[in-house]
């Protein structure tokens, strides 16, 4: 409820004068919402003008056809008079509605759904709208790749940076996070897994068809929030702090299921090892899924949830990658990009954590794992020119974003000592929770609690082509 007094009016009156004064108009016009998010490495990512607090999927897929229909509702408040506004989605839409009214829309390029509702929103009012759909997503390719994979008796919808165009209409960019809700109905010989809890479900619905609820509560990045649909075995249990952990296993893991329950089952035991470098696991629920092997090729950070390409277990039970995507849910999920550009922020501090895990498992110490990346790129090799401070749009996930990201990491703890290193992913991880950083925030925050000059080091290890010399920095020489 909103109460206007003489004196809001009063200064409301002011305001319109000043703008009449600034701009020699005296309405100031809706206008149409940016076709993309400001990312300066995907212009066309995510949208303006609106800023969305949650999603509400819902959608029918059936395997044997690939065929997907789904309605999804979209409570966002608009941060601008809006006269339209995008969204990003690349499946055939039927209808819009938005605030209750029916609207027109349509589509410009690849993956942009331009809508325009029948009347104007004011900024800082809700802007709902509801989306029905329906397509075959492996058929479809946006940005030169499909984002959605078929498998032999299912599909995933995994993949970064883009995974939702093909499953449900968004604001497709980290910097616009939300809380979700995903159901889904489908046949009684598949389950499906999501993000977050189990809220209801299996439950049937048709005849041979059952309809599962997922939740996820906290701020959601759209390509962490994720499908797994084919014939898995759910295994269930409760965490110390009485949250849920959910574990899938593909049964086409063959030879890989033994190890790879072996890797999974041993996440809780990684997330309370983590907290002891990161501070408290950020979600409500946990666990792992592993994917039929071959089928992505990757494993993803997916929010509450990794899910793990089964082949990553085809030389026993590799916790690494485990130690990997669980870090990420305080890097990437909890503290999210607010510029593609800057993904070493995740991949960095992800394979940095896989440095603090194999000390844990003493296998090796950062420093060891420093030394022997740095001595197998040899200085005239290619990784040495790639920037993981700025890597380019088509090297996001180069090797060198990850291992150079890490070694970044690891000569700012040495110039700084462990003390500052610790205090800064803390607090780097508690100001941003939930949120979204940059690169400058980083190194703004690493400077002020060493309360050192650190333009040098990152520099030198971001930002310029070529091997870093280690007698530059004599703690590193040897
Ligand atoms: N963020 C993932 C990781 O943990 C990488 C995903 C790579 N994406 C892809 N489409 N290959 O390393
Ligand atoms: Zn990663």
């Amino acid at each position: 409820m909103r109460r206007v007094s003489i004196r809001t009016i009063t200064i409301a009156a002011a305001t319109a004068a000043a703008l009449t004064l600034g701009n020699g108009v005296a309405d100031a016009a809706a206008t149409p919402g940016a076709p993309g998010a400001g990312d300066v490495y995907f212009p066309d990512y995510g949208n303006g003008g609106y800023d969305v607090g949650h999603y509400d999927v819902r959608v029918r897929y059936q395997p044997a056809t690939d065929e997907l229909t789904g309605t999804t509702t979209i409570a966002a408040e608009a941060t601008q008079d809006l006269s339209r506004f995008n969204l990003d989605f690349a499946l055939d839409v039927s209808s819009v509605r938005v605030n209750n009214r029916a609207a027109t829309f349509h589509t410009e390029g690849e993956h942009e759904l331009v809508v325009t509702p029948a009347r104007q929103i004011p900024a800082g009012s809700d802007l709902n709208v509801v989306v029905k759909y329906a397509g075959i997503p492996s058929q479809v390719v946006a940005g030169g790749f499909t984002g959605w994979t078929r498998t032999a008796d299912g599909a995933l919808a995994v993949n970064e940076p883009e995974s939702a165009w093909w499953w449900f209409p968004s604001n497709d960019h980290p910097s616009d996070k939300a809380t979700y809700d995903v159901s889904v109905l489908a046949p009684d010989d598949v389950q499906v897994i999501s993000n977050g809890t189990l809220t209801s479900g299996p439950t049937a619905e048709l005849k041979g068809w059952n309809r599962w609820y997922w939740r996820s509560v906290k701020p959601q990045a759209t390509y962490l929030t994720y499908l797994a649909i084919g014939k898995y075995d759910i295994e269930t249990d409760t965490a110390a702090d009485g949250s849920p952990i959910i574990n899938a296993f593909s049964t086409s893991l063959g030879d890989f299921d033994g190890a790879a329950r072996a890797g999974i089952n041993r996440t809780n035991e990684i997330i309370e090892t983590e907290e002891q470098w990161f501070g408290d696991y950020p979600f409500e629920a946990q666990g792992g899924v592993a994917a039929p092997p071959g089928a992505l090729g990757f494993a993803l950070e997916t929010q509450t949830r990794p899910v793990y390409d089964g082949r990553f277990w085809r030389r026993g039970g590799n916790t690494y990658v485990v130690a990997h995507e669980l870090a990420h849910q305080w890097f990437g999920d909890s503290v999210s990009l607010e510029q593609w550009r800057d993904i070493w922020l995740n991949e960095g501090f992800a394979s940095y954590a896989e440095w603090l895990w194999s000390e844990h498992e003493d296998e090796g110490t950062p420093q060891e794992l420093f030394d022997f990346v740095y001595a197998s790129y040899p200085a005239d090799d290619e990784f040495w020119q790639v920037l993981p401070g700025d890597p380019g749009s088509d090297k996001v996930f180069d090797g060198a974003v990850y291992d150079r990201g890490a070694l970044t990491l690891q000569a700012l703890r040495v110039q700084i000592g462990d003390q500052a290193f610790f205090e800064i992913l803390h607090t780097w991880l508690a100001d941003h929770r939930y949120g979204n950083g940059t690169t400058d925030d980083f190194i703004a925050l690493a400077e002020k609690i060493s309360g050192q000059d650190l333009t040098q080091l990152f520099t030198t290890w971001l930002f310029t082509a070529g091997r870093p010399d280690l007698s530059a920095t004599t703690k590193l020489a040897r």
